[in-house]
């Protein structure tokens, strides 16, 4: 039987407080110490979660990483997890695909692009594609990590650096969630980082490639994701 977990949601104040100031490295290496190999990165291989690879790599290599290929991603997005595969060899990146099944009766019953239709329906294929395949990564584990930042978008300005993540009853760990967009790109740059290529191409948030476009000069960094939709609901379920 699994040893109880280490933290539960009444740690999570002390954590931020603990925490507070502490720079990303700091962050990561407190997680890698704290939980070992009952954390896992959730890495998107967007700018963010590529530097955030790049950190864990040199400060904590026992984090383990796995991604959610969704079966819908840009062909640059394989190319940035290759490119990421043979930098961090000793990092082993678990790749989580949807269920068979479900995929095949989703476009079965309801065709290749059901997403553009309603909220409800593209929350549908996000759900059968991200949703369950996370779930699925982080059974068993005490903690997962992302490369959230707060000023991403307007449903993640109060985000803290480590939150209770009721919904998979587990700690979240968000190292750079102060980072501003320039950060990242300071850190990428400075460290030689494999990135992808779709943000030289004015693509700063990368999801699904039929949800995800490039912005147009003084367009929100969001706007290309799920563009058709408000702001307010554009959330995957991946963090509500
Ligand atoms: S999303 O919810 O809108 O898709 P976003 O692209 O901003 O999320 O990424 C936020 C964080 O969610 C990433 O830093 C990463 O930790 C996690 N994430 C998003 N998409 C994936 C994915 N396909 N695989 C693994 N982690 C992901
Ligand atoms: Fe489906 Fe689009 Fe969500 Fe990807 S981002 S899982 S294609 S709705």
């Amino acid at each position: 039987m699994k040893e109880a977990t280490k933290y539960s949601e009444a740690d999570i104040d002390g954590l931020n407080r603990q925490l507070g100031g502490k720079s990303a490295e700091e962050i990561v290496r407190w997680a890698g110490d704290a939980f070992g190999g009952d954390i896992k990165f959730a890495n998107s291989f967007g700018a963010e979660d590529v530097a955030l690879m790049d950190i864990i790599g040199k400060t904590a290599p026992q984090i383990r990483v796995f991604t959610l290929d969704t079966g819908r991603l840009n062909d640059e997005t394989y190319q940035v997890m290759e490119a990421t595969r043979l930098r961090y060899e000793d990092i082993p990146i678990e790749v989580m695909f949807p269920d068979r099944e479900k995929v095949e009766s989703l476009t079965r019953e309801k065709g290749f692009f059901s997403f553009r239709e309603s909220v409800e329906l593209r929350k549908e294929c996000c759900s059968i594609r991200k949703v369950q395949p996370l779930k699925r990564a982080l059974a068993g584990v005490e903690a997962w990590m992302t490369g959230l930042r707060r000023d991403q978008a307007v449903t993640r300005t109060d985000t803290p650096a480590v939150e209770w993540d009721a919904g998979n009853g587990i700690v979240k760990v968000n190292p750079i969630i102060d980072w501003s967009v320039d950060d990242v790109w300071t850190y990428i740059k400075a460290n030689k980082v494999p990135y992808n290529k779709l943000h030289d191409q004015h693509y700063p948030s990368i999801g699904c490639a039929p949800c995800s476009r490039a912005i147009k000069d003084g367009e929100d960094i969001r706007a290309g994701r799920w563009w058709w939709e408000n702001p307010e609901f554009k959330e995957c379920g991946l963090h509500e």
